[in-house]
């Protein structure tokens, strides 16, 4: 059946680009989490990583393309058989997969990072798409730096890649560099002087680093592209990728402007954007739009009138449209479990009977806390709930004390899975730096925190706040995180999810190791088989 010519497809690079920035990384559990749900939420490609950019990538690309149904599973390459191999490898058991290879094209990149001439780089480029069509029928090749690549040279390269059988044709703007117009006219050009071009569907990639990559990448649809790489919350190198929620919103509230229509559930954008940014630690500013918190908040009393009036005076979306529940009403201690079960069914989370009734008690228990319990406070139980690396130690009890100009000091009590129990006092600068102290006591853990960060997660006085601390361990990296109305608890609790992330780590190394040589023997057998 010929492709609607309607239809952008949709490629998330998510747990690629967006992994690859600082501050972003994932463990493999958590890319899965973040692969069902981008497949729950209509995504047509689920970049999963960069195979040969390590074991722990090949790993995750390889878990993704066995356990995640419904997209086509991608994983990028450079253009070499060794990469393009592995990439092969990890992307097998997904029943429908894409390879993507990719070699910078600039005269800069060629200058200073290959040195390459362009006849190389060209000869380079087909070689590899040769080797890929070997192993996969969809084949996608990226000139890397295309927006400040001569555009003789790009309509060359592209050329070739098509001959040599790509399926897509990505354009990254790889540094952010472009602006809409030139970028238009860029499609434009390639779509008037490469022969062939007609037979290939062509994408688009953008950053963000002048605060365009949305904008340039809804001109490429309108010259021509049909298939938009982006990311969550817009995560990537540097200032970001293309925000899915942005531009896929872009492309559904002005549908008659672009006439074009994804698959993306848009209902499902706001419950994925929490999880990305629960996972990641990275808070989505409030500004931010279509996913952040004002983004459909009235203040000014004039606005407020006319949405009294009639909401279409200042709301060009509406909230319920990302999967945002358009009342904030207030659960309270006296809300019952039918209430709390519809509240997390509107915030877009399923939870299977069990799970709802932990998270309920937990609920409960946060009400006698706090007064009022926003939306805010439920995603951060049911998130926590979903993925909180439960391990040895427990936090039974904690007492601080702390006074102006003396140093804190702090008790905790933590209980091991194997029944122990222990009892560690310490004091410090500040009560956060002696409890931490305390804990590293009793579970013969030091670590280096490296980074701590505490905001709220909702408004008022009693709102809950979410510590995340990124540590360092034995060379590797470690995030941690915890939400409480109580700041120092969180912060506790965030250490002791690091420490038990650590501690599983030590106890599953021999398990690991054996699964890892496993792998290789895997992946060595199947390069044999395919060299
Ligand atoms: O930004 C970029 O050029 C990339 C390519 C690998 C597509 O991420
Ligand atoms: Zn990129």
């Amino acid at each position: 059946m010929a492709p609607d010519p309607d239809r952008v497809l949709i490629f998330d690079t998510t747990l690629r680009d967006g992994e690859q920035s600082p501050g972003c990384s994932m463990t493999q559990p958590e890319k899965l989490r973040v692969a069902r749900a981008l497949a729950d939420l209509g995504v047509d490609v689920i970049e999963a990583g960069f195979p040969a950019a390590s074991r722990g990538d090949w790993e995750s690309v390889h878990a993704v393309a066995r356990e995640v149904q419904g997209p086509i599973i991608a994983a990028l390459a450079r253009c070499t058989r060794e990469d393009i191999e592995l990439a092969a490898k990890a992307l097998e058991p997904a029943p429908r997969r894409r390879l993507h290879v990719f070699l910078a094209t600039s005269a800069i990149h060629r200058q200073y990072k290959l040195n390459m001439a362009q006849d190389e780089i060209v000869r380079s480029a087909v070689a590899a798409i040769k080797i890929a069509r070997e192993f996969c029928e969809d084949v996608e090749f990226s000139p890397e730096d295309a927006s400040r690549t001569e555009l003789d040279f790009l309509a060359q390269v592209v050329e070739a890649a098509v001959e040599a059988g790509a399926t897509t044709i990505n354009i990254p703007d790889t540094v952010g560099y472009t602006v809409p117009d030139e970028f238009g006219e860029l499609f434009r050009y390639l779509r008037q002087n490469v022969r062939g071009i007609e037979k290939v569907r062509l994408s688009v990639h953008c950053h963000d680093d002048l605060g365009m990559a949305v904008a340039n990448s809804l001109t490429a649809v309108v010259a021509g592209a049909r298939q938009i790489e982006c990311t969550i919350n817009g995560i990537g190198e540097r200032a970001g990728n293309c925000s899915l929620e942005e531009v896929v919103m872009a492309l559904a509230t002005r549908s008659q402007f672009f006439n074009l229509k994804t698959g993306v559930q848009t209902n499902r954008l706001y419950p994925v954007s929490r999880l990305l940014a629960s996972i990641t630690g990275q808070p989505i500013p409030r500004n931010k739009a279509v996913i952040g918190e004002n983004a459909f908040s009235h203040e000014a009393g004039i606005h407020q009138h006319g949405m009294l009036q009639n909401r279409t005076t200042y709301e060009i979306m509406r909230p319920e449209d990302v999967g945002l529940p358009r009342s904030n009403l207030v659960l309270g201690k006296h809300s019952g479990r039918h209430a709390f079960r519809d509240r997390v069914r509107e915030l877009g989370f399923e939870l299977e009977e069990l799970e709802l009734n932990r998270v309920f008690e937990e609920f409960k228990a946060l009400a006698d806390r706090k007064k009022e319990l926003f939306d805010g406070d439920i995603e951060a139980l049911v998130l926590r709930a979903e993925g909180s690396a439960h391990g040895p130690w427990t936090l039974i009890n904690l007492e601080v004390s702390s006074q102006l100009g003396a140093p804190a000091s702090a008790t905790v009590r933590l209980k091991h899975a194997d029944g122990r129990a222990l009892t560690c006092q310490s004091s410090g600068d500040g009560p956060v730096d002696a409890a931490y102290k305390a804990i590293e006591q009793a579970t013969g853990l030091v670590v280096k925190v490296r980074k701590f960060e505490v905001h709220a997660v909702t408004v008022g006085e009693d709102a809950q706040g979410e510590t995340v601390i990124y540590v360092d361990y034995n060379n590797r990296s470690y995030r941690g995180s915890s939400v409480s109305t109580d700041i120092i608890e969180a912060s506790c609790k965030a250490l002791l999810e690091v420490i038990n992330r650590i501690a599983q780590s030590q106890q599953g190394g021999a398990r690991l190791a054996s699964r890892e040589a496993a792998m290789q023997a895997s992946a060595a057998a199947a390069l044999a088989g395919t060299k």
